[in-house]
């Protein structure tokens, strides 16, 4: 492999010290990035390249997002072509690229929508959240619905109040307090580790009764939505059983309250369906996307909403009832012509069908890891997938946050970069991987086959540090 950008490859030594002495880098330690001085110059499908020329398996597709795969130039061709047409103008106008991606959305989520566009997941949750609040404001005006109500071990973005919304404590502890009792948490569908002790499905669902509780304990006039993940990705890929998502639907019609979907990373194929959600039949009122709605080549997202809620917005000028927020990238026409592209690509290709295909590949090779000791579980669906790792399968003491980071350098070491969950010291323990959809079989046994020795590796490490 390689990519036409790698013949460009400028003074590496240089552009390191460039960095260090002026990029403010996220999460990372600049102290650990002084050590681990990776440059990234070029990528061609699953594969990216550093400044030294080494090549990288991606099995995480940057984060979780270039569904499409690397070195698509074409998409460089159209980003080119729109911005010589028209390179910005704000969305209280219409353009022509943002007009055609909301239809080509629209179409995928039933045909009955209207698009909001933004510019990460981020955005278009905080989007939704307010959405729902003034829908609510709008048609129970007797009441004062303004709360969201998600999962513990959820992430639903960086800002204020997706952090808040986010189940993740330790992502939040720098920040809080996050503000009043906007975001209330439920016990998330994380079998493996049943927050109830239970097992599926003698269980009866005990995590639906809990939502259930706890609108009813909030009192559901103060509830505006649901917000979800169909497949929980931050946690470590929990897979909810069949009947959770319906029977969370079903509670949103009983009570009265929008449900909020977040594909932010389960849509665009990469569970094996368009989006997350019909893997369930589920029809949610709000759907967040962003990620692999361009797969990151450039940045845009969207808050869809469904018709009933549009109709909120819509009316005479004076009653004021139009969406009460604007953003200056939103309906971008460079990426969204990109981003329309990228769902051309993605249908043409028929990469969410091939997903689900290698999806299945990728979890029977992972399922032959389940003989060393230290893999307590595997789960996921397409190519959305975790490896749980424990000191004990008894126990199911999660192993520790610094040999976690010990295989996963190991891998990259390999040349496979693999994620991890992001569960705070304790629950770092489970390898995510969430590669490009254009993913060969040979390129998953090379996953498999470097974990596999990766993680045979940590018995020597779990003993030595017993
Ligand atoms: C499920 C989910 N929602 C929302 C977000 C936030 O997206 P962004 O980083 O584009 O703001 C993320 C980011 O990883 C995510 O995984």
């Amino acid at each position: 492999m390689t990519p036409a950008a790698v013949s460009h490859v400028p003074n590496r030594d240089a552009v390191v010290q460039q960095d260090l002495g002026n990029v403010l880098h996220p999460v990372v330690q600049h102290k650990l990035l002084e050590q681990q001085q990776l440059v990234i110059v070029g990528a061609k499908d699953c594969t990216i390249v550093d400044a030294n020329g080494k090549e990288y398996l991606d099995a995480m597709a940057g984060l979780w997002c270039v569904n499409i795969g690397y070195g698509r130039t074409e998409l460089a061709t159209v980003a080119a072509e729109q911005m010589q047409a028209l390179a910005y103008y704000p969305h209280t106008a219409m353009n022509v690229p943002a007009a055609a991606l909301a239809e080509r959305v629209n179409g995928l989520l039933g045909g009955d929508n209207h698009v909001y566009f933004v510019n990460s997941g981020s955005k278009a949750n905080e989007a939704a959240f307010k959405f729902a609040r003034q829908y609510m404001k709008h048609e129970r005006p007797g009441e004062v619905r303004y709360k969201t109500i998600s999962r513990y071990f959820a992430y639903h973005g960086t800002t204020l109040a997706t952090l808040a919304a986010g189940g993740m404590g330790e992502r939040k502890v720098k920040f809080e307090p996050l503000g009043g009792n906007d975001f209330v948490h439920v016990a998330p569908p994380y079998c493996y580790r049943c927050p109830f002790g239970l097992t599926y499905p003698s269980c009866e669902l005990a995590c639906v009764k809990n939502v259930e509780t706890t609108i009813l304990g909030e009192g559901p006039e103060t509830v505006a939505e649901v917000l979800v993940e169909p497949i929980m990705s931050a946690v470590g890929v929990s897979v909810p059983p069949d009947e959770y998502l319906p029977a969370v639907a079903s509670l949103c019609e009983k009570y009265g309250l929008l449900l909020h979907i977040d594909e932010v990373i389960n849509g665009f194929g990469r569970t094996g369906k368009m989006f997350g959600h019909e893997h369930w039949g589920v029809t949610p009122d709000i759907v967040t996307i962003a990620k692999g709605i361009s797969s990151a080549y450039l940045p845009i997202a969207a808050t869809v909403i469904k018709d009933h809620v549009f109709r909120s917005f819509y009316g005479d000028p004076a009653a004021n009832r139009q969406v009460q927020q604007v953003n200056t990238y939103g309906g971008h026409p460079a990426a969204a012509a990109v981003a329309l592209r990228n769902i051309e690509i993605l249908l043409e290709e028929r990469l969410p069908e091939r997903s689900a295909e290698m999806g299945r590949y990728l979890l029977d090779g992972l399922g032959t890891l389940r003989r060393h000791p230290w893999v307590g579980d595997v789960r996921g669906k397409g190519l959305l997938a975790g490896v749980e790792l424990v000191k004990d399968r008894q126990s199911k003491e999660p192993i520790s946050a610094p040999h976690m980071q010990a295989m996963a350098d190991s891998c990259r070491e390999s040349g496979v970069i693999v994620g991890r969950s992001a569960g705070g010291r304790r629950y770092s323990n489970t390898v995510t991987m969430a590669p490009p959809l254009v993913i060969t079989r040979s390129e998953i046994d090379r996953i498999v086959d470097v974990l596999d020795r990766a993680i045979g590796r940590l018995g020597g490490q779990l003993a030595g540090s017993a």
